[in-house]
């Protein structure tokens, strides 16, 4: 079985969101998302969520595509996540390319194209692209 993780707030879960499961989720069997904790955010990313970690993850869980929530607490765990729940893929948005490379030492590294024109930052501020 290949098991694939990504990481990310998914706050107001919108289609890109989904976009990004769906192609992450057919990169292999089964699918982690590790979900960004509200206390996370707000220390190391400055961002308020609109919606709490669990209705975040209650989102998520409902999304078809998603077969584990786990919290991501800091930006050192993706090591012992790796490792733990034996993962063969880590998987982001290309907002993030090239950042997570260190982890090629494990396993593999893919950077999905971003959906344009859909973000949360968006949404919040009552844009439309
Ligand atoms: N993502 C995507 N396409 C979008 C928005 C997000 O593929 N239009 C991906 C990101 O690259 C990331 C995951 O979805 O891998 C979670 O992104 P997140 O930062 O939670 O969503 P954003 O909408 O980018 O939120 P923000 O505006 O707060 O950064």
């Amino acid at each position: 079985m290949k098991r694939v993780i990504t990481y990310g707030t998914f706050d107001l879960l919108h289609y890109g969101h989904i976009n990004l499961l769906r192609r992450a989720k057919q990169q292999g069997d089964y699918l982690i998302v590790a979900l960004s904790t509200d206390e996370f955010n707000w220390k190391y990313k400055q961002k308020k969520c609109f919606f709490d970690y669990e209705k975040r993850k209650h989102l998520l869980e409902a999304v078809r595509y998603v077969d584990l929530v786990i919290p991501e607490h800091n930006w050192e765990q993706k090591f012992d996540d790796v490792k733990m729940y034996h993962v063969d893929t880590f998987l982001i948005g290309d907002d993030w390319e090239g950042k997570f490379d260190f982890l090629k030492e494990y396993c593999e590294v893919v950077y999905l194209p971003r959906t344009p024109e859909v973000s949360t930052t968006q949404i919040k501020a009552g844009i439309k692209g």
